[in-house]
């Protein structure tokens, strides 16, 4: 008879392969690697503290009591990334395709548990076939007691997604509701109703990777985050973004030590903004110049690239940033800039991060298709999520702020703590050519030279209205600065501001347009 150790010893050596050699090898084979490997480049080296390895399923039906494997087919616990604790669970495709039973959800949801009890942030890996078929309706609840869990969760922990393979039907309103998700080019996919089902209700062929791979995801419905090149980069990107952010809303996010001086000035500042204020320039540039060490990680780098969002540090703080981007569609508000940037300004007001916003936009994108899109009430989101926020606000206008896009850009009258303009600023109802147009439109018509008669309003109105001096002389801008000056204008600011306290009225929660 076996002693107890040794007991123990066999069960674990099991659990570790529990899926066999055959099926770990197709894995490989898939271009994919497996739970415990994923977790070993997630993790802290040695950091990974298993529980509920020994935990089956309870399944009777289709020949199932012969099939019970150890762990179910996911690997659930807790480990550190950068020292820091964070709680994991990585579905193990060897085992029933990583599908959920009832016991799986059940591993599932108490690392869930412990990660809000303990204030630490949660991380899922997902690589799964969906509800375990044999086990219908229960598996179906085990989703369910997912989905309230990460809702639950939601704005109190960090939540973050990795999409490993396949995520199909249901499963994927887990990924939904949490902050951040990562696809891997190639071997992940998600999608509500697959390419089969697809073809028979409305006979359009499309692929899988095609339908809901990485870059349909990361480029066209914005649902994923970020397109990475494999599973290893995409790990590691997601111990980057931990690097920002705190571990729960209760904490500030980490600072740390820096290297840049505060005080730097960077010339090129003074030439990324051309003089002719209809030509474009990447506000990339710009960020690069302001922040610490030029380090930007940026969330959505494809998706509504009219306006950029990310995280970067100011003399070591994390802050968050958001640009509108006049490369692209002349840097206009449409509806997924505002969703975008509406939702990654709630995170950061979730969790305690300062916002940056720079400030370069001609106005809302027009057309029917916005319109008919619902414009009105995504724009609005992004106006809410600004007015809702009490996080620092600090905001620069750097060239255009025009129409309902200037007040919906952290304005001061949403709330915004700074509120800087460069000399370049143009704030105003409308462009100087447009507002010509209508406010003079008859004098234009009776001139006898028209053409020179619009020229000459429209630099009338330019020297007006077209600055950002009658701003400052209401107090809409704090002040004018040079833009050389930003990034010790911003950490001067930061530092100002580093015990705000602001609160909402008491409510159990507003009702944003959603
Ligand atoms: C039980 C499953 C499974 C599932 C896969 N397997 N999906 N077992 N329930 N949902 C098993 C397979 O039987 C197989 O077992 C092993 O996992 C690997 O699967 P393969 O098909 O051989 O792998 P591959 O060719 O790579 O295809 C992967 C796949 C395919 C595309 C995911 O398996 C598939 O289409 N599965 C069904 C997907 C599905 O319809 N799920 C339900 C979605 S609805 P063996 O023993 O042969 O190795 C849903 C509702 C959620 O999830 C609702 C929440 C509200």
């Amino acid at each position: 008879m076996s002693k107890p150790y040794d007991i123990l010893k066999e069960l674990n050596q099991q659990a570790l392969r529990a899926g066999g050699e055959k099926r770990l090898e197709q894995q490989h084979q898939a271009g994919k690697l497996s739970a415990r490997e994923r977790l070993e480049l997630l993790l802290d080296e040695d950091s990974f503290v298993e529980i509920d390895r020994f935990v089956r399923h309870r399944c009777q039906d289709f020949g199932m009591e012969q099939k019970r494997y150890l762990t179910d087919g996911v690997v659930c616990g807790y480990g550190t990334i950068d020292t820091r604790l964070v709680y994991v669970y990585a579905q193990d495709f060897t085992i029933f395709g990583g599908s959920l039973s009832a016991t799986n959800a059940k591993k599932i949801c108490k690392v869930m548990e412990m990660a809000l009890k303990n204030g630490a942030p949660f991380i899922a890996l997902c690589d799964s076939g969906g509800a375990r078929i044999q086990e219908g309706v229960e598996s179906l609840g085990g989703y369910a007691d997912i989905f309230l869990r990460n809702t639950l969760s939601s704005g109190v922990i960090p939540q973050i997604t990795a999409i490993l393979g396949p995520c199909a039907g249901g499963a994927v309103y887990s990924p939904a509701i949490t902050d951040f998700i990562f696809m891997v080019k190639n071997t992940s996919y998600m999608f509500v109703t697959g390419p089969d089902v697809i073809k028979a209700v409305t006979h359009e062929e499309v692929t899988k990777e095609k339908l809901g791979g990485a870059l349909s995801h990361s480029t066209k419905s914005g649902v994923a985050h970020m397109a990475c090149d494999d599973e290893r980069h995409c790990l590691q990107m997601i111990r980057e973004l931990l690097s920002f952010l705190p571990s729960n809303n209760l904490e500030d996010p980490p600072r740390r030590p820096c290297q840049d001086d505060p005080r730097r000035q960077d010339a090129e500042l003074l030439n990324i903004i051309p003089d002719n204020s209809k030509k474009p320039y990447d506000v990339k540039r710009m960020i690069h110049a302001i922040i610490d060490n030029g380090h930007f990680f940026e969330i959505h780098p494809s998706f509504a690239m009219n306006i950029v969002i990310g995280f970067a540090r100011m003399n070591g703080q994390p802050i968050g940033i958001v640009a509108n981007q006049p490369d692209v569609l002349a840097g206009c508000l449409d509806i997924a800039a505002s969703v975008k940037a509406a939702r990654f300004v709630r995170f950061c007001d979730a969790f305690n991060i300062p916002i940056l916003t720079l400030v370069d936009v001609p106005g809302f994108l027009p057309g029917t298709e916005q319109e008919f899109g619902g414009i009105i009430k995504h724009g609005a989101k992004l106006l809410y999520a600004y007015a809702e926020a009490t996080v620092p606000k600090i905001t620069i206008i750097t060239r255009k702020a025009y129409g309902g896009a200037y007040d919906v850009m952290a304005s001061k009258h949403l709330r915004a703590d700074v509120n800087y303009a460069y000399p370049s600023a143009e704030i105003a109802v409308m462009g100087p050519e447009g507002a010509v147009n209508i406010i003079f439109k008859k004098e234009i018509e009776e001139a006898k030279d028209s053409e020179t008669k619009r020229q000459s309003l429209i630099e009338h109105y330019r020297n007006t209205f077209a600055n950002p001096y009658k701003a400052a002389e209401l107090g809409f801008i704090d002040e004018v600065i040079f833009p050389q000056e930003t990034r010790f204008k911003i950490i001067k600011s930061l530092d100002m501001l580093k015990n705000k306290r602001e609160s909402l009225p008491p409510k159990k929660h507003g009702c944003i347009p959603l």
